[in-house]
């Protein structure tokens, strides 16, 4: 942890906290910042951000997929390669501990698999994942070839294989989208850790959460679209204020059984 990141004391209120302990269900939509303290690039903030390095409509779009395959695969092999030489971070590990206490269900618009490999197993990827490709005809999925310079054919039917991601001027996987909204209508309150809500649909799933009266709380250092409707927010990075989160979530959990037995006793 550097000096200039802010710490999140004073944390939040005692009637968020208390929500909080007391949900069932909790479910967290994840960004890029989320895994900025594994080392990888956001989109759109700090000096490497991949839209300041790279034309989006370029590089990651249907149509520069029709056009320039090999351009989009390049760049797909160097996400790729970037998140292979990253690690998960005490946020993620975090999240996975919270899962041990109370249910959680992880959207995620990353296409690294830092939180699976954290240990988190409800994990939803709604912008794709990096981890395999995908036959743009029979769907057959397969780990990529490490090689930026050739695309690669289905092991199935001999059709092009395409990055396993969300293209700009795609649709998101309608099964995703559902799960998604669902899991937010389900839940008792939504973590928004380390995006700028600028993508729709996905940017509208707090939205949803404020309209069905979800607790809504977001963790980021920098404020969002997010923070004039959220119930609050922690200004700190996702390794500081998730692992503080969790452990006190984690304390109160600890002391509640321990509480109410103290309190039956005659
Ligand atoms: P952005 O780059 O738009 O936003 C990253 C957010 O993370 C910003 O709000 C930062 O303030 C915040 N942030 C930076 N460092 C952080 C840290 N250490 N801890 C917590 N937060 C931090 O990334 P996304 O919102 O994820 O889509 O972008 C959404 C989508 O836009 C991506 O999934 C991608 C992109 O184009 C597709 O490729 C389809």
């Amino acid at each position: 942890m550097t000096s200039d990141v802010p710490h999140p004391s004073p944390g939040l209120s005692e009637s968020t906290l208390e929500r909080l302990a007391a949900a069932r269900h909790i479910a967290v939509l994840t960004g890029a910042g989320m895994s900025a303290d594994s080392g990888l690039p956001t989109y759109r903030s700090g000096p490497g951000a991949l839209w300041s390095i790279a034309v989006a409509n370029e590089v990651a779009s249907a149509c520069a997929w029709r056009e320039q395959p090999l351009k989009v695969w390049a760049w797909y092999m160097g996400m790729r390669e970037k998140v292979n030489g990253s690690h998960p971070n005490a946020g993620h590990l975090a999240l996975a501990r919270l899962a041990e206490s109370v249910q959680v269900t992880i959207l995620t618009q990353n296409v690294d698999d830092l939180h699976e490999r954290a240990c988190s197993d409800r994990v939803r990827h709604l912008h794709g994942q990096v981890r395999t490709v995908v036959c743009v005809h029979c769907r057959q999925h397969a780990p990529p070839h490490a090689d930026a310079a050739s695309l690669m054919n289905c092991p199935r039917c001999g059709q092009r294989m395409r990055p396993d991601m969300v293209l700009f001027n795609e649709q998101l996987n309608p099964e995703h989208w559902a799960f998604a909204q669902q899991t937010v209508r389900q839940s008792d309150a939504l973590l928004v850790v380390g995006t700028s809500a600028q993508v729709f649909p996905v940017a509208s799933l707090p939205v949803l959460a404020r309209r069905k009266r979800k607790l809504l709380v977001e963790i980021n250092p920098n404020p969002t679209q997010v923070t004039s409707i959220a119930d609050e927010c922690l200004r700190t990075t996702a390794a500081v204020g998730l692992p503080w989160l969790v452990d006190t979530l984690l304390e109160r959990a600890r002391a509640a059984p321990a509480a109410s037995a103290s309190r039956s006793k005659p």
